[in-house]
C-alpha cells in the first residue's frame, strides 16, 4: 500500500522518500525490483525514479526536514486476541514528534477507532486519518480511480492540504472527524466481509433446494440497492485486510462490552466455508487419505502474491491433515506458499500440477486457469473430477473437456447434511 501509495503520488507530481526498514526490501527497492507482485507497480516505481521524483532511505529523520506532509502506512498486523497490533504506527509517531513542529502527519494504516486522536495529542503539528481503499492486484488502478476519498481531522488546514492533493483524482471526499474516518475504513471491509459470507450462505442453501446460486447472485446483483460486486460464493475471503480488519472490529466492540452478532457471524461462516468444502471433497472422494489432490491457486486472490489468510492455503494444510497428498501451483504465489507450508508438492507448470490427481481444486480465480488447455488437463488426471472453490463460471468448458464439476451451489446428493453443517440453516 505503501510503495503504491508513494509511487502514485509521485505520478501526480510530488516529490516523495520511502522510508523502509527492512534492508532486504529496501535494496530491491534502491535496485528498481519491486519485492512483490502487483501488476503496473513496477513500471510506476521505475517511472517515477528516473524522474527523479522517488527515492528510498531507511532514515525518517534524514528523510522528513524537508516534506511538508508525512504518511504513515505502516502495517498493523493482528495479535493472537484479533486485535491490531499498532506499534510500528507508535514508532512512526514516535520518530515523527522528534522531528518537532512544522509538518502535516497523515496516518493511512488501519488503525483502531481512537487512534488518531491519541496521536494528535502527542504531536505538535496537525494530524490527519486518511484511510486507504487500495486492493491488491488493482492497487495502481484503484490509487488513480479511487471510489471515495476520507479526510479525518479537526483541523480545517490540514484537510484542506488533503483535499488539494487529491483533487487530480476527482474522487468524492467526505471530510470528517477522526474516529467516523476510522470506523469508515473498519465499516467498509466488515460490510464487504458481509456480503461475501452472505452469498456463501446463500449458495449452501441453494445446494440443498435446488437453486442455481450464480444466476441468484445475477438476480439480486441487478438492484442497485444491493449492486452485482462481492456476491461471488467460494471458499471464502481471505488476505491481509478483511479477516484482519473484522477480528480487529470485533475487539474494539469488545472493549466496550458490545456482542456484534452479524459480525461474529461474518466470521463462522467464512471459517465454515472451508471446512464445508474439504468435506464436500473428501464425500465425492470417498476418504482423502492416500488421494492426490491437485490444487492450482494458492494466492488469497488473483494478481498477488500474497498468502496471507489464504483461504486456499487453509484447504491445502486441511486435506493435507486427512492424509491426501497435495500438488500445488500458482502463477505468483509458489514461493511465499512453499516459506509457509512447506509439505505441499510445489510445481512450477499447472500442467505438472495435475499429473496423477483424483481431483483438481480451483481455489484462487486466476484467469490463467480459465485459459488452460483443459483436454490436456483431463488427459493427464487420474479422475476427472474439478471442485471449483471460486465460482470460475468455466462449468461449461470443463464439462466439454469431460470433466465432472462441482461448485459453490451444486446441488449435494447422496448424504444428509452434518450436524455441523446444517449450523447455519436451523
Ligand atoms: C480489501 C478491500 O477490498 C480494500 O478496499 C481494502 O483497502 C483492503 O481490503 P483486498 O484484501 O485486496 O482488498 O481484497 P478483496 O478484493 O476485497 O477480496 C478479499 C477476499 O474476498 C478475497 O479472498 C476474495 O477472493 C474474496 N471474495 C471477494 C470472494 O470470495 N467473493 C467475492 O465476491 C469477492
Amino acid at each position: 500500500m505503501g510503495l503504491t501509495f508513494a509511487a502514485g503520488l509521485s505520478r501526480l507530481g510530488h516529490r516523495v522518500t520511502c522510508v523502509e526498514k527492512d534492508p532486504a526490501k529496501l535494496h530491491a527497492l534502491r535496485h528498481g525490483r519491486v519485492p512483490f507482485h502487483e501488476p503496473g507497480l513496477a513500471e510506476l516505481v521505475r517511472e517515477a525514479r528516473e524522474g527523479g521524483l522517488l527515492r528510498f532511505t531507511d532514515d525518517l529523520a534524514g528523510a522528513a526536514p524537508t516534506a511538508s506532509v508525512v504518511f504513515c502506512a505502516v502495517g498493523t498486523p493482528p495479535k493472537p486476541n484479533g486485535e491490531a497490533d499498532t506499534s510500528a504506527v507508535e514508532e512512526v509517531v514516535e520518530a515523527a514528534r522528534r522531528l518537532g513542529s512544522g509538518r502535516l502527519f497523515v496516518i493511512k494504516s488501519t488503525v483502531p477507532v481512537g487512534t488518531t486522536d491519541r496521536v494528535s495529542r502527542r504531536l505538535p503539528g496537525p494530524v490527519v486519518y486518511n484511510p486507504e481503499f487500495l486492493r491488491e492486484g488493482s492497487a495502481v488502478e484503484d490509487f488513480f480511480h479511487p471510489y471515495r476519498v476520507v479526510i479525518g481531522t479537526r483541523t480545517p488546514a490540514a484537510a484542506a492540504v488533503l483535499e488539494a492533493l487529491y483533487r487530480p483524482l476527482g474522487a468524492p471526499v467526505v471530510r470528517t472527524d477522526p474516529p467516523t474516518a476510522e470506523m469508515i475504513k473498519y465499516a467498509s471491509n466488515a460490510f464487504l466481509a458481509t456480503k461475501v459470507s452472505f452469498i456463501n450462505e446463500i449458495a449452501h442453501i441453494c445446494e440443498y433446494v435446488g437453486a442455481d446460486v450464480s444466476r441468484v447472485a445475477e438476480g439480486m446483483g441487478l438492484d442497485p440497492r444491493i449492486g452485482p460486486h462481492f456476491l461471488r460464493p467460494g471458499i471464502g475471503f481471505g488476505g491481509s485486510c478483511l479477516p484482519k480488519d473484522l477480528r480487529a472490529l470485533l475487539e474494539t466492540a469488545r472493549e466496550y462490552l458490545l456482542e456484534p452478532a452479524l459480525l461474529q457471524a461474518v466470521l463462522r461462516v467464512n471459517e465454515a466455508q472451508r471446512r464445508r468444502f474439504v468435506d464436500r471433497l473428501e464425500v465425492l472422494l470417498e476418504g482423502l487419505a492416500d488421494k492426490t489432490v491437485a490444487v492450482l491457486g494458492l494466492a488469497f486472490k488473483a494478481g498477488t502474491d500474497d498468502v496471507r489468510e489464504s483461504p486456499a492455503l487453509a484447504v491445502a494444510e486441511r486435506l493435507l491433515a486427512r492424509g491426501a497428498q497435495v500438488r500445488a501451483h500458482d502463477p505468483a504465489a509458489l514461493e511465499a506458499a512453499a516459506r509457509v507450508l512447506p509439505a505441499l508438492s510445489y510445481f512450477a507448470e499447472p500442467y505438472e500440477a495435475v499429473t496423477g490427481a483424483d481431483a483438481v481444486l480451483l481455489l484462487t480465480d486466476w484467469p490463467e486457469y480459465r485459459e488452460l488447455d483443459w483436454r490436456e488437463v483431463r488427459r493427464r488426471v487420474r479422475r476427472p473430477l474439478v471442485v471449483d472453490g471460486r465460482s470460475t463460471g468455466i462449468a461449461p468448458r470443463l464439462a466439454a473437456a469431460g470433466f465432472q464439476v462441482v461448485e459453490p451451489g451444486s446441488p449435494v446428493r447422496g448424504r444428509a447434511p452434518r450436524a455441523e453443517d446444517s449450523e447455519w440453516l436451523t
